[in-house]
């Protein structure tokens, strides 16, 4: 039985920079630390802020959100929950199941919002009436859903669960494609301006079999099951498996490239953006991603806006 290096408790995780063999309790403290630093060393949130954490019932939110609400006292900022129910069959109320309990159990405020009856259709039947691969128009929704929800209960941020793999897989793809748009926007905190909430990833440098030995020696409920809708694409599972590949006989490589990339592209921000005819967001067209979704469906934004404002409402503090 190899021992934890900080008391005689059996080991449950080597960490691999640090070399360092830690018990399930000092692995927890040591990496709700980690975080702290993290926030810290990137100015992620100051006193005052309220978060609207989006945790989608997997391993990486679920730590997020448990971390985040154990940090909240000391740093002085307060957190919201959101789930988004994507309608994917069994598979998105089992991860609704789980999100739930872990807001319950963790005992912050927070909101679901219930795809089918935000945009009467969940991500299936919305691939198929818009045509479009499920995985990207997914990800539109979640990220104008998210932004909406967090200016609706005036969230000052938003945590996502966004893993240093995430973080290095979308840095390396998007350098390959020299897609610099996407580049000036793969930084650990986005900025927030005019109505879109700025972003933070408090778990840039923790990597994933960190968040699962969290999730999993906290008991946190939290779903194993990947998406039925998710196909990788060859590119992104060869990146996965190079990044696997340095964090193991390469530890800090991949830390480095996530702090060179954000401190190249400190001061670049986007490119400049315009108000959606439609909505009124800022977006970089018009009409914006989300709303082009909205005119194919024949719905009116107001709608979607209005009715998650009395969601958020709703919400008991
Ligand atoms: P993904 O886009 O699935 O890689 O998820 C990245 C991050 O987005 C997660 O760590 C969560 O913070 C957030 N997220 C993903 N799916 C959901 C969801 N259904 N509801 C709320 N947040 C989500
Ligand atoms: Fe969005 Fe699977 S999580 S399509
Ligand atoms: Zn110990
Ligand atoms: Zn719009």
């Amino acid at each position: 039985m190899v021992k934890c290096a900080r008391c005689p408790r059996p080991a449950v995780i080597k960490i691999r920079y640090s070399k360092m063999h830690l018990c399930d309790h000092h692995f927890s403290e040591y990496l709700v630390e980690r975080v702290k630093r993290t926030m810290e060393r990137y100015d992620m949130v100051g006193r005052g802020d309220e978060i609207l954490i989006a945790a989608s019932g997997g391993k990486d939110s679920a730590s997020l959100v448990h971390m985040l609400a154990d940090l909240s006292h000391e740093m002085e900022y307060s957190v919201i929950g959101l789930h988004i129910d994507l309608g994917i069959g069994d598979y998105s109320e089992r991860c609704s199941a789980k999100a739930v309990k872990l807001f319950e159990e963790v005992n912050i405020p927070y909101i679901v919002l219930d795809l089918r009856r935000i945009l009467g259709h969940g991500i299936p039947e919305l691939s198929r009436k818009i045509r479009r691969k499920a995985c990207s128009l997914c990800g539109i929704v979640k990220r104008y859903l998210m932004n909406l929800t967090a200016n609706a209960c005036r969230a000052s941020k938003i945590a996502t669960g966004h893993t240093m793999e995430d973080l290095a897989q979308y840095i390396i793809k998007a350098f390959l494609l020299q897609d610099q748009e996407q580049l000036s926007r793969l930084k650990p905190v986005t900025k927030g301006r005019n109505g879109l909430i700025g972003r933070i990833k408090p778990l840039c440098e923790i990597t994933e079999r960190e968040t699962f030995t969290y999730a999993y020696v906290n008991h946190l409920p939290f779903t194993y099951e990947e998406c039925p809708m998710f196909r990788e694409r060859t590119l992104d599972a060869e990146i996965r498996s190079f990044i696997k590949r340095m964090q193991y006989e390469r530890p800090s490589i991949v830390i480095s490239l996530i702090r060179r990339q954000s401190e190249v592209l400190a001061d670049r921000s986007a490119k400049n953006l315009i108000k959606c005819a439609y909505c009124g967001m800022p977006s970089s067209t018009s009409p914006c991603a989300f709303c082009k979704i909205l005119i194919k469906l024949g719905r009116e934004p107001e709608d979607v806006i209005n009715r998650v404002y009395e969601i958020a409402e709703q919400m008991s503090r």
